[in-house]
């Protein structure tokens, strides 16, 4: 498992999300208040990128055609997207910086 430092807690824009890419993953971190979350960066339903979407309660919603995905499971909420997008490990260390875990690369 890959430790990926992303950034302070409070460096990471409130209710929005940033692009983090690390061993071939591309990943999306979201901040609402003090939780973080990490979901898979590409929309599962064609090329976009869901770090650019916009945050609804827990959900993201895609910025090209409107899926909505679960920040805490990765799961397509509505259509057009059907398919998950993955979930990683988030946490906050006693410092404030927020890390992301990600598989090795095989
Ligand atoms: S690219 Fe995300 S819903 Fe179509």
């Amino acid at each position: 498992m890959i430790d990926v430092e992303v950034a302070p807690l409070e460096e990471l824009p409130d209710r929005g999300g940033v692009r983090v890419e690390a061993a071939g993953h591309r990943i999306a971190v979201f901040r609402i208040g003090d939780d973080v979350y990490a979901i898979g960066d590409r929309c599962s339903h064609a090329e976009a990128s869901l770090a650019e979407g916009e945050i609804l309660d827990a959900t993201v919603e895609c910025p090209r055609h409107g899926a909505e995905f679960d920040l805490r499971t990765g799961a397509a909420r509505t259509l057009p997207a059907t398919r998950p997008v993955p979930v990683y490990r988030v946490e906050v260390d006693d410092r404030g910086v927020v890390h992301v875990f990600v598989e090795e690369p095989s």
